[in-house]
């Protein structure tokens, strides 16, 4: 079976089918004319965790393994870019602020490009994709493409920082509720005016991009009624070797200073993430 036939427009119901995952997370493969399982071009779009490659579940590790084009973002660990095979073809398309290697939509076609050329292509993204990761819109570029397309969850921000930095997220009694968030639209910056009363219901709330615009934040929540003493830390490139944890108070913000350009920083807020902290005395 040629490339071509492979690779030709399909219907509804073929697109469907190949697009939900095996039991494996693999996406199916088609049968061609002649009844021999054929490779298509697919592609994967993978979570990668906060920093740490040691997060990387088995089934990303595998994938990656197997790709044959592999694009990636600007916070892909090297120990991760190193699991792709050395015939791969890498392709960097890393984001920051107002500086993108490769614009959202020549990603997606670069990536069905290479799909439709019969490649195993991995995304692979930073913490999860579907978490201000931009991956639904590629999802859905590649199924109106008829692109086989699968996701495969990756710890996302919020969960590698607060683990590795010990703050709770939930705890019994004084959180039962998490919500991740992120202080950046598509507009511009922003602050919500539905995160005061989350926070004043004991909610715990996780703010992706908003490290910059920290000061703003707590004076609109201090001016919404939000107590003053509600525990506030940011974690800077959480889970990796440069990982800082900064504690503080709404009323009292810590301060992070002018941090190195690239640095990730995650802001939560919120009782729960002080609940498990512990005097030791002294001498212990
Ligand atoms: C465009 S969002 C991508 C989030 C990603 N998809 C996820 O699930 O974690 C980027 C933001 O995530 C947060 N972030 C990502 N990695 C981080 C890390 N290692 N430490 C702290 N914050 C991180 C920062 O707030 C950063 O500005």
């Amino acid at each position: 079976m040629s490339m071509r036939t492979l690779n030709r427009p399909r219907g509804l119901w073929q697109v469907l089918r190949e697009a939900l995952p095996t039991r494996h997370g693999g996406l199916r493969r088609c049968a061609g004319g002649d009844g021999r399982e054929a490779p298509e071009g697919h592609v994967h779009l993978i979570g990668c965790g906060p920093g740490d490659p040691e997060l990387l579940t088995l089934r990303a590790a595998r994938l990656i393994r197997e790709a044959q084009v592999v694009f990636y973002d600007r916070l892909i660990d090297p120990a991760v870019l190193a699991l792709t095979p050395r015939n791969a073809r890498r392709v960097y398309v890393g984001k920051r602020c107002g500086d993108h290697a490769v614009g959202q939509s020549g990603i997606e076609r670069q990536m069905i490009a290479a799909a439709r050329a019969g490649r195993r292509v991995v995304r692979l993204k930073g913490g999860d994709p579907f978490i201000f990761g931009r991956g639904g819109e590629e999802l859905r570029a590649c199924r109106s493409a008829g692109i086989a397309c699968a996701v495969v969850p990756g710890v996302t921000a919020a969960l590698g920082c607060a683990a590795e930095a010990a703050l709770p997220l939930t705890f019994r009694g004084v959180a039962r509720a998490v919500t991740f968030a992120t202080a950046q639209t598509d507009k511009g910056a922003e602050i919500d005016g539905a995160f005061a009363p989350m926070l004043s219901a004991g909610h715990t709330l996780a703010l992706y991009m908003g490290r910059r615009m920290l000061r703003e934040t707590a004076a609109r929540l201090l001016s919404q009624g939000v107590p003053c003493d509600l525990p506030v830390a940011v974690v800077l490139d959480g889970t990796t070797a440069r990982q800082r944890t900064l504690k503080g108070t709404l009323a009292q913000l810590p301060d992070t200073g002018p941090a190195p350009e690239g640095t990730a920083g995650l802001v939560l807020l919120g009782r729960s993430i002080a609940a498990a902290e512990i005097d030791v005395p002294a001498n212990a």
